[in-house]
């Protein structure tokens, strides 16, 4: 059986192993760190039985790919598993109330960068497929992996190899576990994610930093004119402002928008409990699921310039940098998107200095029709294994592969996420629910076998 005590027992050990490796995609330093969880991926995967491989990409720097397949059941659909290795940096580290690369199980859940994004939820997928083997000595269909280490820095090399289309990837569906449940013990399957334009706000005043007292009331101030800039771009509603933007947005109809009324959800717990926060803020007459998950966004999340350590230094500085996004929803597009945000920093940019908004990078929003037969049998896998109805929701966050599936491969994307809502995702104490991590593997192993019925 897939599920034993035992079975839990070494998955539970070999997640710890995994979760121990810091593949950090956005610091250098981590390179061999991503190498080693590449490397335990294969691993994983050669010892399941089906036959693997790492995809290095010599010449674009990337950081390595695992491909693995199992194709033996002609005739059947073939499902293609994503996750990705990499994690976000851990800091603030003093803010950890366990070492973030040192597993911590701490009654139902187990603490570590990665447990829930996205190790934890790429190694469910990689447990379901082994235990089926394991037990049956088959796959009831085909399976195909695809596991990068790039994700959480929107790296652009699997968008090149997925572009090439290349004969491996042929294949009916996708599965990808790296959204949350809507609450705990609540089947959920994601059907809509939103898009992201990443990038930084660069703005030159003097060619010099000047005193304050002797040039105050003359010299440009970088970091007043990003003020200036950020809310010319959103005002104190929440509403962008930014010309065009809105154009192609496709508001949510009223069956889907009723059935995100029916979610079992308390606001208050959600703005305290959850998030920490004093008050919601955002599009007034907007309700609140509109606004995460059918709503453009423009956020700053950083601020570099100027005087920033102790004490005081008068200072008008000569330069500023600050990193924006704005989270996309269908059908905007990324390069409108950036050439909209672009011309509106042009316009907002004060006298005396100067002001270009730099890509990161970019993906584009995803939405997934539930009717088609995937989603069906996942959420039937779901709402057996988890014994309620399983619930459809969007999230407001991005998974670019998704988008790219749509595009370049024509395949479906089936979100069976296992996170929940208070996983601190990218934050200090991230943690994945174990009840959730086994029953995540087991719901897995079931959506196959209704698939191969
Ligand atoms: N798993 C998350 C996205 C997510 C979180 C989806 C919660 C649904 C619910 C993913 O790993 C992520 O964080 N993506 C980045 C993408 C970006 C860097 C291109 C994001 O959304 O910030
Ligand atoms: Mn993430």
């Amino acid at each position: 059986m897939i599920d034993t005590l035992e079975s839990r027992a070494e998955a539970l050990d070999r997640l710890k192993t995994f979760l121990r490796i810091p593949s950090i995609s956005t610091l250098p330093e981590h390179k061999p760190d991503i190498r080693r969880a590449a490397d335990f991926v294969l691993g994983e995967l050669l010892e399941a039985g089906l036959t693997a491989r790492v995809i290095e990409d010599a010449e674009g720097g990337g950081n390595p790919l695992v491909y693995g397949e199992w194709l033996g059941a002609p005739g059947k659909p073939t499902v293609l598993c994503y996750g990705h290795y990499d994690v976000q940096p851990p800091d603030p580290l003093d803010e950890w109330k366990s070492p973030p690369f040192e597993p911590d199980v701490r009654g139902d859940d187990i603490f570590a960068r990665g447990s829930s994004d996205d190790k934890g939820q790429t190694y469910i997928l990689i447990r379901a497929v082994a235990g089926l083997l394991k037990t049956n000595g088959r796959l009831p269909v085909n399976v195909k992996f695809l596991v990068e280490g790039e994700e959480e820095t929107g790296g652009e090399h699997i968008e090149r190899y997925v572009a090439t289309r290349p004969p491996e990837l042929a294949c009916d569906a996708a599965i990808i576990c790296d959204t949350e449940m809507f609450a705990p013990g609540l089947p959920t399957i994601c059907v809509g994610l939103r898009g992201i334009v990443y990038g930084e706000l660069c703005v030159e005043g003097a060619n010099h930093d000047l005193h304050s007292g002797v040039y105050g009331g003359a010299a440009p101030n970088p970091i007043q004119a990003i003020a200036e800039i950020l809310t010319a771009l959103k005002d104190r509603d929440g509403r962008i402002r930014i010309r065009g933007f809105h154009a192609r947005i496709v508001p949510p109809g009223a069956e889907e928008r009723q059935a995100w009324a029916r979610l079992p959800f308390n606001e208050e717990e959600y703005t305290r409990g959850e998030m920490g926060a004093r008050e919601l803020t955002g599009e007034p007459d907007m309700p609140l699921f509109e606004r995460l998950w059918a709503r453009p966004t423009l956020e700053v999340h950083g601020i570099r310039g100027g005087f920033t350590g102790e004490g005081a230094k008068t200072v008008i500085p000569a330069r500023a940098v600050a990193k924006l996004s704005a989270r996309l929803v269908a059908d905007q597009r990324p390069g409108e998107a950036v050439e909209q945000l672009q011309q509106a920093v042009a316009a907002a940019c004060p006298r005396g200095v100067t002001a270009e908004f730099r890509l990161i990078h970019g993906a584009a929003p995803s939405l997934v029709d539930p009717g088609n037969r995937f989603i069906r049998a996942a959420a039937g896998a779901m709402t057996e294994v988890f014994g309620r109805e399983t619930v459809y929701i969007r999230s407001g966050g991005s998974i670019p592969i998704v988008g790219l599936f749509d595009s370049h491969l024509g395949i479906p994307s089936v979100m069976m996420g296992f996170g929940l809502p208070d996983d601190n995702l990218h934050a200090p104490n991230e943690k994945l629910h174990l009840p959730n991590f086994y029953r995540g593997i087991v719901a897995v192993a079931r959506y196959l076998e209704l698939l191969g019925e």
